[in-house]
């Protein structure tokens, strides 16, 4: 008998090792199933007691039951210390310092240029108007940004553009940098029939640069066509567009005979402004500030365009998005505009999720 305790002791001896050795959680699982498990060692001890006598039953019975008894207790001892060690390194890993400054998101530090902010805002105001945004190339033909928008060759009104030409191609055709937006009204009317209602921003080039003058820049086009358009329209939407953009209740415009070759009769606008402090205001004063070229689309243009002037008739205009961007939120210098300079952007710019819609306020 005292062989059988000699070996119950070492069979708890070794299985306390084996315990106190087991290192994480499934370890220790193995070391519970090679013990008290169906088929484990503790197990087939319990399976001799019914072949013993029942004197040694009565005897052996509680040695067992108690070391059974004793493994499951340290097996669950064990297991309660893996589990907060585990806890304890997974906090010390995720350990934060509440005392850290915050560090910002993209969406929070990123900015948007004021010229995409004011694209934004144009597109919004005339997207409200029932307008459609058109868009075209910035490398175009000299039909396109010339011949079809009536400009004869030769013309004096060419050289005024100063544009950028790339060398003949293989053909002996140069092309150019668009020097206007103005191509894309021809090519809207080759594709698209009447009525036509379209805003066009984009970049344009002109061999150019001052402190008012970068040799790219963004204009705004508008062109609108059907059987009854007129001066008066035209007057309408810019006054809407004008109140809307620069956010007054009110303001009083002016036009001015003007010349140019894709419109008869040209004309430029004003608007009110006052310029007596160190900001300029629109919507009051009695200072005028030009903002745009207009008139009625030509008859030689529609004809380019393919459609029959007897027929339809329309109103265009081309303004600088650059210059109503600097109008609108005081920027003195247009260059800055292309220095890519974060602190200016982080000065200027405007929060990414901030998009200008009418109803939330344009720039609010
Ligand atoms: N394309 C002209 C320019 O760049 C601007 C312009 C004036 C566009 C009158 C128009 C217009 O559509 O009607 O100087």
């Amino acid at each position: 008998m005292s062989d059988i305790s000699t070996e119950l002791d070492a069979l708890e001896q070794s299985i306390s090792a084996e315990i106190a050795a087991a290192d994480s959680e499934p370890v220790l699982e193995a070391v519970r199933v090679s013990t008290v498990g169906k088929k484990g060692s503790v197990s087939a001890q319990l399976k001799t007691l019914g072949a013993m006598t029942p004197e040694d039953r009565q005897r052996l019975g509680p040695v067992i039951n108690g070391l059974k008894s004793r493994v499951n207790d340290a097996l669950s001892a064990r297991r309660d210390a893996l589990r907060d060690a585990a806890i304890d390194a997974r906090l010390e890993t995720e350990k934060v310092d509440v005392t850290l400054p915050v560090r910002r998101s993209p969406a929070e530090a990123g900015r948007i240029h004021p010229i995409s902010q004011v694209m934004d805002e144009i597109s919004a105001i005339f997207g409200d108007l029932g307008f459609a945004i058109a868009e075209g190339p910035d490398i175009e033909t000299d039909y396109y940004n010339f011949t079809a928008l009536n400009f004869p060759e030769g013309h004096p009104a060419r050289e005024m553009h100063d544009t950028f030409f790339f060398e003949p191609d293989a053909a002996g055709e140069r092309k150019l940098l668009r020097t206007h937006t103005s191509p894309v009204q021809i090519k809207t009317m080759e594709t698209q029939k009447p009525p036509i209602r379209i805003v066009v921003p984009g970049k344009t080039y002109r061999c150019d640069s001052d402190a008012t003058h970068s040799p790219m820049f963004h204009q705004l086009e508008g062109l609108v066509i059907d059987k009854t358009a007129n001066v008066a329209n035209m007057r309408w939407v810019l006054e809407e567009f004008c109140k809307a953009f620069f956010e007054v209740p009110s303001l009083n415009m002016r036009f001015r005979p003007s010349f140019f070759p894709f419109t008869e009769p040209s004309l430029e606008l004003d608007i009110q402004c006052d310029r007596s402090g160190s900001e300029v205001r629109f919507g009051e004063g009695d200072d005028w500030m030009e903002i745009l070229g207009c008139g009625m689309v030509h008859r030689n243009v529609l004809r380019f365009g393919g459609l029959d002037p007897d027929e339809y008739q329309g109103f265009a205009w081309g303004m600088g998005i650059d210059r109503l961007a600097m109008l609108k939120y005081g920027m003195p210098d247009l260059r800055a505009f292309f220095e890519s300079d974060v602190r200016w952007l982080s000065h200027y710019g405007f929060r990414p999720l901030d998009m200008p819609t009418l109803f939330a306020g344009l720039s609010a």
